[in-house]
């Protein structure tokens, strides 16, 4: 059975604290434009927390889907500056981001802040996209499978295997996050595979279906031989995805055939 074949390819755009109202709005116009995305490959938008709902009136009905950046893990309440599940909800969102790097590292997010995160996003029926990811460092110690296992237990441990048939992974080697250098298409195949087996040790059918995303200098002229890898199934993309010709290339990218290759 050709597992990858039933897995619609994701490509996402984090734009993470980048970005004016006007900024935002030309950005969406430029993906918006006709003949350009559709709904074969699922393309997703995060822009910062403020300009969701100008991106949610400006989306409806398009082909492009929005998500947050990131969740509290907390119910609404007296949690100064933080932004609910249900808010999101409300104000437009399919998806949220829970664990990327820069808020494990700048933030102090651990794994277990991540796994409740991941749970508070989907009891508010949001999808969590869930980053994983080793440094430099960890890689250079042989830590990467090391690393990336105990995040992703620690989700399983609080809303179990399940739940990962409503969820995404995205594999974001630290090291290759705005750095330009990003991984092999081989180094990302190896992570993912290895993602993927750990999954099909506790559900093979749930790891079947999981679409397994890719992130780290993702570029036009890189992204088709990372989305062609058997465990790749797009990416999310941080830079590039603020320049809408190369974010529509990278798109147009996951349209090609894994078994073309
Ligand atoms: P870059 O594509 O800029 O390396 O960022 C990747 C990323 O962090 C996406 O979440």
């Amino acid at each position: 059975m050709n597992t990858t074949a039933a897995r619609r390819r994701i490509v996402a755009g984090n734009w993470k604290m980048h970005g004016s109202r006007a900024e935002t709005q030309a950005l969406l116009d430029a993906l918006l434009a006709p003949a350009q995305i559709d709904e074969r490959v699922t393309c997703i938008v995060f822009p910062p927390f403020v300009y969701l709902s100008d991106a949610a009136r400006t989306l409806r009905g398009q082909p492009i889907h929005l998500g947050a950046q990131d969740v509290c893990a907390e119910a609404p309440g007296a949690y100064t500056g933080e932004v609910a599940a249900p808010m999101l909800r409300d104000v437009g969102c399919d998806y949220v981001l829970v664990g990327h790097s820069e808020r494990r590292a700048l933030y102090g997010e651990d794994d277990a802040l991540v796994a409740r995160k991941f749970a508070a996003a989907q009891a508010n029926k949001l999808l969590p996209i869930l980053c994983v990811g080793e440094t430099l460092a960890e890689r250079d110690a042989d830590q990467t499978y090391a690393v990336v296992g105990r995040q992703l237990d620690a989700v399983i441990a609080v809303s179990g295997v399940a739940a990962l048939a409503q969820a995404v992974v995205a594999y974001e080697p630290v090291w290759a996050i705005g750095t330009g250098r990003t991984a092999t298409p081989q180094q990302a195949q190896d992570v993912h595979a290895f993602i993927r087996g750990r999954v099909a040790a506790l559900d093979a059918k749930i790891a079947a279906g999981l679409r397994i995303l890719y992130g780290g200098s993702v570029k036009a002229g890189n992204a088709r031989e990372l989305f062609t890898q058997p465990d790749v199934d797009g990416g999310l993309i941080g830079g590039a995805s603020l320049k809408a010709d190369e974010f529509l290339a990278i798109w147009s990218a996951a349209l090609a055939d894994r078994r073309a290759h």
